[in-house]
């Protein structure tokens, strides 16, 4: 196991970007500037080398990674909240509006262009710890809050990510990783004939084409939404249930029956390369979006990625839950550290 890291200046500070290497030859790149995965380097069963995750490069790009949110941590509330406000401990607070009248995780200021610090790292470890310190009032949150997120490659090809959080006050805590993955490669166009399976009964529909939940919790039973037998993402993603319609593809939160890390809630196979991505996590929801809105986005290598180039698991609270009684709020209370986790396990078949 090797991290190593090449350090680029830019006016707004210094930014790192690592490589950590495990001994199956699995690089993950991930950069200061957003704590994001800018590449996820796999062996495919001939052994040839597959980036797995869609980005741009140079580096320097994620600072304008207020679109895509390629690879990024994303707080302190990912997905959308209704109206950009929330209401806590009877006090209102309003937040930027970013997406029409409705905030898309945290607005236009939000962690993914910020430059992390580096907590500590040693070339013979196997993981990387970012710590930002977001202060009482940033982004329109309450509470000055500490947090750390670490990546960990290990040897069995998983990358785990680890988000801790602790506040003077009481606020939310809704931190995702948004990386885009292409399992045939992030260069190999269109990912609607990979196999997945994902373990969720239910989903939280959305009520309009501005993807606000309104505290349903549907079946997924005889709908396009039915992953439980594995199949195709493009299936039935062009069927006209109005669901569909309304997203342009999937982009909806799953309710997850068995948040775990040690049982996959999804597992998804990339038809051309065979390389398999399992996704776990400790959180009750999972964005399973289908990259509808990339559209001519210039990304890494002179890659001009289009529509349905890449998916992501965003695991999460489900969306707008501090607006809605029925789904569990991501509340955490003063002076409580708290700890959630997703992993993303990768074997080329
Ligand atoms: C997703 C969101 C999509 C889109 C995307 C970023 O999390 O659900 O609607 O905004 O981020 O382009």
């Amino acid at each position: 196991m090797t991290i190593t890291v090449e350090e680029t200046f830019n006016k707004e500070g210094m930014i790192k970007h690592f490589t950590i290497e495990n001994k199956l030859q699995t690089r993950v790149k991930i950069a200061n500037l957003g704590a994001t995965i800018t590449h996820f380097i796999v062996r495919d069963k001939e052994g040839k080398d597959v980036d797995i995750v869609l980005g741009y490069n140079p580096v320097e790009t994620y600072f304008d990674n207020t679109d895509t949110y390629f690879g990024a941590t994303v707080g302190r509330s990912a997905n959308r909240l209704a109206n950009a406000n929330f209401t806590l401990n009877d006090q209102e607070y309003k937040i930027p509006k970013n997406e029409g009248e409705n905030n898309l995780h945290s607005g236009p200021t939000g962690y993914q262009i910020r430059l992390w610090n580096v907590a500590s790292y040693s070339p013979e470890d196997q993981s990387l710890t970012f710590t930002l310190n977001s202060l009482d009032g940033d982004q329109g949150y309450p509470g000055n809050l500490a947090i750390s997120v670490t990546f960990e490659l290990t040897d069995a090809n998983e990358l785990i990510i680890s988000y801790k959080g602790i506040s003077d006050q009481d606020t939310l805590f809704n931190l995702t990783n948004h990386s885009y993955f292409n399992l045939n490669g992030h260069d190999q166009g269109t990912i609607e004939n990979h196999l997945m399976e994902l373990k969720a009964d239910t989903f939280t529909p959305i009520i309009d084409s501005h993807s606000i939940t309104s505290g349903e919790m549907r079946e997924v039973t005889d709908t396009a939404f039915d992953f439980k037998q594995a199949k195709t993402i493009g299936k039935d993603i062009e069927s006209s249930e109005e669901q569909l319609v309304f997203a342009g593809g999937y982009d909806h939160n799953w309710i997850l029956t068995e948040p775990s890390m040690d049982t996959p809630f999804a597992v998804v196979k990339g038809d051309l390369s065979g390389i398999q991505l399992e996704a776990f996590t400790t959180l009750p929801g999972v964005q399973f979006y289908t990259g509808n809105f990339l559209d001519h986005n210039k990304g890494k290598d002179g890659k001009i990625y289009g529509k349905r180039n890449g998916f992501c698991l965003e695991t999460q609270y489900f969306p707008n839950a501090i607006n809605i009684d029925a789904f569990e709020s991501p509340i955490l209370r003063a002076n409580q550290e708290v700890t959630t986790q997703t992993k993303y396990k990768v074997t080329a078949l």
